[in-house]
């Protein structure tokens, strides 16, 4: 498979458009209550956007997507599917994406995650991210409304 971005440990990481949008949509459903549709997903390429796949032996495991505007930068989605889950792979991902943002002169990277959602808020905190705002009733959730926790990090 040709255009590795980069390779890390047994991850190798690649533009996402060397897999199958069908392949990338099954990790989504793995891994979000509240999935991405095919049409969201396509819609994050072009200027600004790094949308980069982890795979291990070729088969797809997990994928990040930032998005720059100026000097700043959101992530947009990350996810590891559940069987790939606490093995340290998330915490590639992210690092190469932070390290990708540097190279870009980004300064700071904003994100939003389910107050809910231990595991990512703690990947986060891990990578020194700081809690800086709450968004009242962000996300939807099967009942009520879910409030976002927004986090940043300061690059350089
Ligand atoms: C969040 C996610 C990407 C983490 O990926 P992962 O490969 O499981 O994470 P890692 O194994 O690299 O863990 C890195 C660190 O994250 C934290 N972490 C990850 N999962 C955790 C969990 N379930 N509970 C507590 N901490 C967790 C820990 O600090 C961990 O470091 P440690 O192992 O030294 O304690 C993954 O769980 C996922 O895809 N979740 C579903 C999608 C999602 O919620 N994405 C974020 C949306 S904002």
């Amino acid at each position: 498979m040709g255009n590795v971005v980069e390779t890390i440990m047994n991850i190798e990481f690649f533009p996402f458009e060397q897999f199958p949008m069908a392949a990338l949509l099954e990790i989504e459903s793995a891994c979000h209550p509240f999935p991405w549709t095919e049409a969201v997903l396509s819609g994050c390429q072009g200027q600004g956007y790094d949308f980069v796949v982890a795979a291990i032996k070729g088969k797809p495991i997990g994928y990040y997507i930032t998005h720059r505007v100026l000097d700043e930068a959101t992530l947009m989605n990350i996810c590891v599917h559940p069987n790939h889950q606490g093995k340290g792979y998330g915490g590639q991902l992210l690092q190469n994406a932070l390290e990708r943002l540097k190279r870009h002169s980004i300064t700071h990277c904003f994100l939003e995650v389910r107050a809910s959602n231990k595991g990512a808020g703690a990947l986060y905190q891990k990578l020194g991210f700081l809690l800086i705002d709450k968004r009242k009733g962000y996300y939807r959730t099967n009942g009520e409304r879910e409030d976002a926790l927004v986090m940043s990090l300061q690059l350089q």
